[in-house]
């Protein structure tokens, strides 16, 4: 008998994370997709079913934006709904969001089985809402994918050895796949983006967008930037970058746009010479490319990065901000930390076997 899957998707970089597995896993068994409704913006949802050709999720709960509790658990309730209607053999959550805490943690009570795709990273910053949401996933799930050795080794700190596979990530599978048809994107159209002289930018993490200190100095630095910038804008960027009456000024200095799909997202990145985000995605998509990465963070769960010397950490410091994208130049050579392509494969052969 086929194997019965129901994974939970609901934020643009769980979409990234499910789109080959997602087409792997289907090959052999059955999946139900469901979207919890985190992200609804086209720009943040949608685009990237199209982009990646994700199959249409069989369910929308449609919870929208909330508060960390009341979000969490009106997905609580709709997943619960579902894994008892449904009956799969096994729930799959990926990454960190609230829409991870929720897929693990109804199924955990349901006692039906779980598994996690990019299990084990910590930043060890409880801080960050995904801090807390990784752990409970990883110490809720049967089955941990985890991307690299670290990750491996954070797990064994809290003693979890069971269930525990090191695949490689799955956003290298796809990054590497998706660069041909990346390069053929004409995203540059329209903006003023000189090729491998531009600053590509990404905020959204809750400590920059949503103080109006940390965003002051991050706006600042970009608008003192003599390279020119290109910032996909995150919608909670936007509304506090409003809210504090910088917005009209960062647009006028800056190439302020809407947020941009994976393909596109990818060619900006390639044509780039410095990244600066506060993305844990984009921090690994900077180094899977070779290009130098300015993280607004004063820490990260994708440490090689930094201790191979391509990732630097900096706050939301504008003089350190404003230093980096002037003079941080990488050090060391890139390393295999990712796995070598393989992950989706890994991952969907070991649930077909034991999921
Ligand atoms: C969420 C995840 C974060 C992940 C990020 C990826 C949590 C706790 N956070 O953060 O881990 O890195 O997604 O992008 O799960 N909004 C819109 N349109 C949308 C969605 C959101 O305008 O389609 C705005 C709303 O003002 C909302 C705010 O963005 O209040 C935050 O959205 P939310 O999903 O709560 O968190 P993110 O910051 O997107
Ligand atoms: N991304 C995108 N368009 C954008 C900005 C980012 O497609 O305008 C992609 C990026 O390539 C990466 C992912 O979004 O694969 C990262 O997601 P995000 O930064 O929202 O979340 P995080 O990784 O921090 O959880």
């Amino acid at each position: 008998m086929k194997k019965r899957f129901l994974s939970i998707v609901g934020a643009r970089p769980q979409f990234i994370k499910a789109a080959l597995v997602s087409k792997e896993l289907r090959k052999k068994s059955e999946e139900i997709l469901v979207h919890t409704g985190q992200h609804y913006d086209k720009e943040l949802s949608q685009y990237f079913f199209d982009a990646l050709d994700i199959p249409e999720p069989d369910y929308n709960l449609g919870v929208g934006s909330h508060g960390h509790g009341q979000q969490t658990g009106k997905m609580l309730i709709g997943i619960e709904k579902l894994i008892t209607e449904e009956e799969p053999d096994l729930v799959l959550v990926y990454g960190d969001t609230n829409s991870t805490l929720a897929g693990s943690l109804a199924a955990v009570k349901l006692g039906v089985r779980s598994a996690h795709v990019e299990a084990g990273l910590r930043s060890y910053d409880r801080s960050m809402p995904e801090e807390v949401n990784r752990v409970v996933a990883d110490h809720t799930s049967d089955i941990l994918f985890c991307p690299t050795k670290t990750s491996v080794d954070n797990l064994k700190k809290e003693n979890i050895t069971r269930g525990v596979h090191l695949v490689g990530d799955v956003m290298y599978d796809l990054a590497l796949g998706s660069k041909s048809m990346a390069l053929k994107r004409n995203t540059h159209e329209g903006f003023d983006l000189p090729p491998n002289d531009y600053l590509l930018v990404t905020v959204h993490r809750p400590v920059n967008t949503d103080d109006k200190k940390n965003l002051g100095e991050i706006a600042s630095a970009l608008m003192e930037s003599d390279m020119p910038v290109i910032f996909p804008a995150h919608p909670r960027a936007v509304k506090f970058l409003k809210r504090f009456r910088l917005y009209d000024r960062l647009k006028k200095n800056i190439q302020l746009t809407k947020p941009v799909d994976y393909l596109d997202f990818l060619n900006l990145l390639l044509n780039c010479k410095k990244v600066a985000t506060d993305s844990g995605g984009v921090q690994k998509e900077a180094y899977f490319f070779g290009k130098p990465c300015i993280t607004l963070r004063k820490r990260t769960e994708w440490v090689e990065t930094v201790e191979d010397g391509w990732n630097t950490l900096v706050g939301a410091d504008k003089k350190k901000i404003a230093q980096a994208v002037k003079g941080f130049k990488p050090r060391g050579k890139r390393k295999k930390h990712y796995g070598n392509g393989t992950a989706v494969k890994k991952i969907c052969r070991i649930l077909e076997e034991r999921g």
